[in-house]
């Protein structure tokens, strides 16, 4: 089943002006999807129409097959968690515990079983000793922090971060992508949507969409998106260390065209040497 689909996806802010063109592509259940594309290439508004807060000019959005349109939207809307880049959008609460709780109050979950996931999901995030602060006293990385709280502690059937992560440093940004990850080993059924500057955290990725100027680029599994360095310098998209490394390699003749990951390429590396 497609839990989210783009069947000819057109988009604009200004009459004239469209930023998505022509957009088609289809998520499957369970599957974590990247998508990347330079600044201004369409990613948020991706996003935005995939959670049904903006509409298309033209073409049309499947949310597990059924067409989104005005009238179930609200209804639709229930299946996706969001996180943005910039925190201070998302934010109503007076404490950061009415924060994470904000979206549960709206799921009708009693009381004794809200408190016990915003303590959960706020001790998993690392920011259970902020639970009485005021949001607005927090950092960047902590609003973020607070906001993936807030939507894991929802249990969305699709978590779509756009840049969720931006404001946190690598230690930060992995300590939040590997809470992601798990909790896709949890509920293998929960869909993935990543949208990311960070092109490592793209590697366990079931599938790649690049966008550019409004377009599907490419498409395809890391090691087909990977293996076209120059198309992708072309847009302005670095590659990640392990298929550079690949890439180089390949391009002096040497077949790595087997090999998944970084530790066996190294191993594979001292054995020629050896
Ligand atoms: N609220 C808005 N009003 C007008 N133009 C916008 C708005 N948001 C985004 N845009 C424009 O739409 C294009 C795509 O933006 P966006 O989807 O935010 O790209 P990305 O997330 O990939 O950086 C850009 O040209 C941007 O300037
Ligand atoms: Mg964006």
């Amino acid at each position: 089943m497609n839990v989210l689909r783009f069947e000819h996806v057109f988009a604009f802010y200004e009459e004239g002006k469209d930023v998505l063109r022509d957009v088609s592509f289809h998520v499957d259940e369970g599957e974590f999807i990247a998508i990347i594309g330079h600044n201004g290439s369409g990613k948020s508004t991706l996003a935005k129409l995939s959670a049904g807060l903006l509409s298309p000019s033209n073409g049309k959005i499947f949310i597990y097959d059924e067409l989104l349109t005005p009238k179930n939207v609200q209804l639709l809307r229930k299946h996706i968690g969001i996180v943005f880049q910039n925190p201070d959008n998302q934010f109503i609460g007076s404490s950061v515990e009415d924060d994470i709780a904000f979206g549960l109050e709206n799921q009708n979950i009693p009381r004794e079983e809200m408190v016990k996931r915003v303590k959960e999901f706020a001790t998993l995030t690392g920011m259970d000793d902020f639970l009485d602060k005021e949001p607005e006293h927090l950092s960047g990385g902590q609003k973020q922090r607070v906001a993936i709280a807030g939507v894991l502690a929802m249990n969305p059937d699709i978590l779509i971060l756009d840049e969720a992560t931006a404001m946190l440093d690598p230690k930060g940004r992995k300590e939040m992508m590997d809470i992601v990850l798990h909790m896709h080993e949890l509920n293998p059924k929960l869909t993935i949507i990543l949208i990311t500057h960070e092109i490592e955290e793209t590697l366990k990725a079931d599938r790649i969409i690049a966008l550019n100027d409004g377009k599907v680029f490419l498409e395809g599994k890391p090691k087909e998106i990977y293996a076209k360095e120059d198309t992708l310098r072309a847009i302005e998209l670095d590659v990640p260390f392990f298929y550079k490394m690949k890439n180089a390699l390949t391009s002096i003749g040497v077949d790595v065209s087997d090999i998944e990951d970084l530790k066996t390429l190294e191993e594979y590396l001292c054995q020629l040497n050896a």
